[in-house]
């Protein structure tokens, strides 16, 4: 039994909407989940497979607009400037990221909505954090622009369920490697890119040092815990609003060995460009032991199952079209 009546995606396009809404279509129904991005769907299974619109997060009435027409309940809000492109965009970051958020937890409010879902970021630590298996409750001082709209968002949620009763929810979800929709803007893309070029051209030359560590999840398990989130009891939860949440932690150095295991001919060179103060600020392994106790969160994929995963599922498809070149 859905908790649902109809959900409202927006930033539906993105890395993790493009594969989470058609899940959700299939789990809770596909005419009760509304994929929306800024621009108008291209064709395509998420286009194809239930309603759609085209909705900029900044546009309050909109949001509310489209809410009452489908009847949904739920907000899940993936639209976001991530890490890099935040930075070359601060203002605009600000208006979608924080503006937008707003929006949602205002329409959610207005309208009595059971829920909204807004994903943090390990982004929201930063370099006075511990950054070995960083704690739930901690120092939060971002020196980036797209960390400081995480906290700020966090923040936000818990202000609006104390308040008003608005039930906000979200995870610090750490870089998500995926086969299906390219990342976009973020530092923890190069652990998808790798595999583009190193299935494509069988080298990478990586944006990060070689012992650069980071938290990282497989978009499975990153499906899974955003849907055991959303469905799990309020008042089990203590930290609705940003848990922690991983399921590994590698270096570039160490994922470009797992690949070479099955491309032995697979080379790598490291050029570290600004993105290297990025992820030096982030932690390098999470404790998550909060979410796995209070809602029984258990991730399936380790980096090696993961590697094998990733590769069986792009080699075909990039042998045979050349279809999803990493830019
Ligand atoms: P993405 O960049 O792939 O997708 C974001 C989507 O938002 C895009 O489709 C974009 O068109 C849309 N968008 C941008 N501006 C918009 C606007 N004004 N109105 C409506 N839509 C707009 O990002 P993602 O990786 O899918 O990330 C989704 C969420 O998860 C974000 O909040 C992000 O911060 C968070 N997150 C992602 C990762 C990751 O590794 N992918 C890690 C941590 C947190
Ligand atoms: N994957 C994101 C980024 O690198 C982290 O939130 O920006």
């Amino acid at each position: 039994m859905s908790p649902f009546t109809r959900i409202l995606v927006i930033g539906a396009a993105g890395q993790i909407g493009s594969e989470l809404t058609l899940v959700m279509r299939e789990r809770y129904g596909a005419a009760n989940v509304v994929a929306s991005d800024v621009h108008p769907l291209k064709d395509g299974p998420l286009k194809e497979s239930g309603p759609h619109a085209a909705l900029d997060i900044r546009d309050r009435s909109a949001i509310a607009a489209l809410v009452q027409e489908h009847g949904c309940n739920c907000i899940v809000n993936l639209a976001a400037l991530l890490s890099a492109t935040a930075e070359q965009h601060v203002q605009a970051a600000w208006e979608i990221n924080i503006g937008g958020h707003y929006n949602t937890l205002e329409v959610a409010r207005e309208l009595g909505l059971k829920q909204v879902f807004c994903p943090s970021s390990i982004a929201a630590f930063g370099p006075t954090t511990p950054r070995d298996n960083t704690p739930q409750s901690t120092v939060l001082e971002p020196t980036t622009i797209y960390g400081v709209t995480k906290v700020s968002g966090e923040l936000l949620g818990n202000y609006y369920y104390q308040r008003f009763g608005v039930d906000c929810r979200g995870l610090r979800y750490p870089g998500i490697i995926s086969s299906d929709t390219l990342p976009g803007g973020g530092t923890t893309d190069y652990a998808v890119d790798i595999f583009y070029q190193a299935i494509q051209h069988g080298s990478y030359e990586c944006f990060l040092r070689e012992d650069t560590m980071l938290p990282m999840m497989y978009m499975p398990d990153c499906i899974k815990c955003t849907l055991d989130l959303m469905e799990a009891d309020r008042a089990k939860l203590s930290n609705a609003a940003g848990y922690n949440i991983t399921a590994m932690s590698f270096t570039a150095g160490e994922l470009a060995a797992e690949i070479r295991k099955h491309l032995p001919e697979f080379t790598i060179t490291y050029v570290p460009d600004v993105r290297q103060n990025y992820a030096d600020s982030w932690p390098r392994s999470i404790d998550d032991s909060a979410a796995r106790s209070e809602w029984g969160w258990q991730h399936d994929f380790d980096m090696p199952s993961m590697v094998t995963d990733m590769l069986a599922k792009l080699t075909p498809r990039l042998k045979s079209n050349g279809a999803g070149e990493a830019g």
